[in-house]
């Protein structure tokens, strides 16, 4: 979705910001701008479209070492050159750029065009623009705190004046800004993607905070302009890792990573010796952990397909009663919140509106959360009670891959966990932790076969339309297997539970509908087979995942064989191969993978 950009300092800003906003182009946008402060006061260009246009259409006189920039996901009207951001006010001297929704946008713009503001755009943040241009306030500080204490709504904020032409004013309310702190230079950007390149040396603004940089330093502070004092800490992380480096797109390249970001996750956290996993990030005793008596999981899109694989695993290693449910739909349901249930928030980004409006509303009822989140630092991070980081590294691409794995070795880790203290017996414990270690060597087993899932997709990738059928613990694994083909093939796929196939989906079986089967070697191996056969009979073309040693009889189908592990272990080796399924139909069908049409890799608005 939207995302932000800022400089101050002593070089040119226009190639700064242009390069932090190709940075930022992953989070999904449908127009760019950029204004520079120079010489001749406040230049803005903006346009619908990719960033590179924006980039070859700059103006030759485009000077200044102060600016500010802009991706905009459409909001309010739709995606044109007026609407994109920056927003000016009437005299071209404030330039704003926001990501989020200001909720009182049309009472505000009604309010300004009775005072005779002519209003250029359709959008909420221009408001913002003629607001702070208003203010009486004497400081940039104070004019910004006045616009904001009129408005209603979420932001990430960046202001510049030509009348302050040292400083950027920034502020947030639900929307991330993190300060990057250079030599006698200073960025603001709304993802760590942006800032890497330039500087580790951060400072992530929290909600209600404000922050004023011009190039010597920063300095934060409330809306009341009542001081912060927040600090700059530098993050131990390796720039190259938001490059793609030889990959033809980051999804390639997080899908190979897997079996380092699943070690990653492990590392430290099995005791074998006890057959239990140690998560000091949840903040719960054993005696709090026993009195436990439900659980219930929430994310959205594929985090709440892979909670509903962690329900499967809570509920059949700790024996605790767990569901999962879209956390877009559990937030809008005045749900009940029990104190002895535990909530978890799953999230890669840590930013999901919905996934943080949820928690916020569970905290707000008294419950309890945790998190399992891949961003260090990010707004769900922050918000829940404690957690399980997912150390997956940084996922840039909008189809989430290596996070996925680890936010299901995380719930494995969970239900060993609380299964050690409830009644998982030891043997079992060691058990478990025996199939985790094996897991990294079988996730790059399965990743060495790319080619063989590439001439499988190929043949995918012809059909119009597909379903991807499993049953209980394989159910969520065709959801997002169907999640991912869709996403990034555009090919209608549609998960299906297999024991529901006769009850409607089997009408629309024939050659031309392609089936993608979990079929696991394990206690429903024969009502998966029979399934098999009820699809083949209507000539429905078959792509098993299975087992080796399963049988499927003479049912005529392609198989991918994948490596066993325990059982419950099983969902996310037959997960792998979907991904690369669905990654090698896009391939084939010229998409462009890592930004696929109308998504966003983080939605931050309801
Ligand atoms: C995954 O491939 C999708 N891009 C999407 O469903 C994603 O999982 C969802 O938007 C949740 O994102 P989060 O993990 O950052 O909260």
């Amino acid at each position: 979705m939207c995302g932000i950009v800022g400089y101050v300092g002593g070089q040119q800003a226009a190639p700064l910001l242009l390069e932090g906003l190709t940075r930022l182009e992953h989070r999904g946008y449908d127009s760019a701008g950029v204004a520079v402060l120079g010489p001749t006061g406040v230049k803005v260009a903006k346009r619908a479209g990719r960033v590179r246009q924006l980039s070859e259409e700059l103006p030759k006189r485009f000077a200044g070492k102060l600016g500010i920039g802009h991706t905009r996901w459409a909001t309010h009207g739709p995606a044109n050159d007026v609407n994109a951001h920056p927003h000016v006010d009437a005299s071209g001297e404030v330039a704003v750029v926001h990501n989020g929704i200001i909720d009182n946008a049309a009472a505000l713009r009604h309010r300004l065009a009775d005072q005779g503001v002519d209003l250029a755009s359709d959008t909420d943040t221009e408001v913002l623009a003629h607001l702070v241009a208003r203010s009486g306030a004497d400081t940039l500080e104070g004019k910004v705190r006045d616009a904001l204490s009129a408005i209603e709504g979420t932001y990430g904020v960046a202001v510049m004046h030509a009348d302050f032409p040292d400083r950027i004013v920034v502020a947030r309310n639900g929307s991330p800004l993190i300060i990057g702190v250079g030599d006698k230079e200073m960025h603001v950007a709304s993802d760590l993607a942006a800032l890497v390149r330039y500087t580790t040396t951060i400072a992530y603004l929290d909600d209600g905070e404000m922050a004023t940089l011009t190039a010597g330093g920063f300095t934060t502070y409330r809306q009341d302009l009542t001081s912060t004092n927040k600090t700059a800490t530098t993050l131990d992380i390796d720039p190259s890792s938001y490059d793609a480096g030889d990959h033809d797109s980051f999804m390639h390249k997080e899908m190979v990573e897997q079996p380092a970001a699943a070690e990653r996750v492990l590392r430290g956290r099995l005791d074998e010796r006890f057959g239990t996993a140690h998560l000091g990030g949840l903040n719960m005793d054993a005696r709090e952990t026993r009195a436990i008596r439900r659980v219930k999981i929430l994310g959205c899109g594929s985090a709440y397909y892979v909670g509903q694989m962690g329900a499967a695993l809570l509920e059949e290693l700790a024996r605790i009663p767990a569901d999962a449910e879209a956390a877009s739909e559990f937030r809008y349901r005045n749900p009940i919140i029990v104190s002895d249930t535990l909530y978890v928030a799953v999230s890669q980004s840590g930013e999901t509106i919905d996934t943080l409006l949820a928690v916020q509303e569970i905290r707000r009822k008294g419950g309890r959360v945790i998190g399992l989140v891949n961003v260090v630092g990010s707004a769900i991070a922050r918000e829940c009670d404690g957690g399980i980081y997912l150390h997956a590294g940084p996922e840039v691409a909008v189809a989430s891959t290596k996070a996925l794995t680890n936010m299901f070795l995380g719930f494995a880790l969970l239900a060993l966990q609380l299964g050690r203290v409830r009644d998982l017996s030891i043997a079992d414990g060691k058990r478990l932790i025996a199939g985790l270690q094996q897991l990294p060597g079988q996730l790059a087993e399965m990743l060495e076969r790319e080619d063989e899932l590439a001439a499988i997709a190929t043949s995918l990738a012809e059909a119009e339309s597909l379903f991807f059928v499993g049953r209980v613990r394989g159910f969520p694994v065709a959801r997002e297997g169907a999640q991912k083909f869709k996403e990034i093939s555009y090919r209608h796929a549609e998960a299906y539970q297999t024991s529901e196939l006769k009850h409607g989906p089997l009408a629309l079986i024939s050659e031309a509908v392609p089936t993608v089967a979990i079929v696991p070697g394990d206690e429903l191996t024969d009502r998966n087979v029979a399934a098999l056969h009820e699809i083949a009979a209507r000539r429905g073309p078959l792509v098993v995942v299975t087992h080796a040693d399963v049988d499927l009889g003479d049912v005529e189908a392609v198989r991918i064989d994948v490596p066993r592990n325990e059982r419950e272990l099983d969902p996310i080796l037959l997960t792998v191969p979907l991904q690369l399924l669905a990654y090698h139909a896009a391939l084939r069908l010229g998409h462009d993978i890592d930004k696929p049409r109308n998504l966003a890799k983080s939605v931050t608005v309801e």
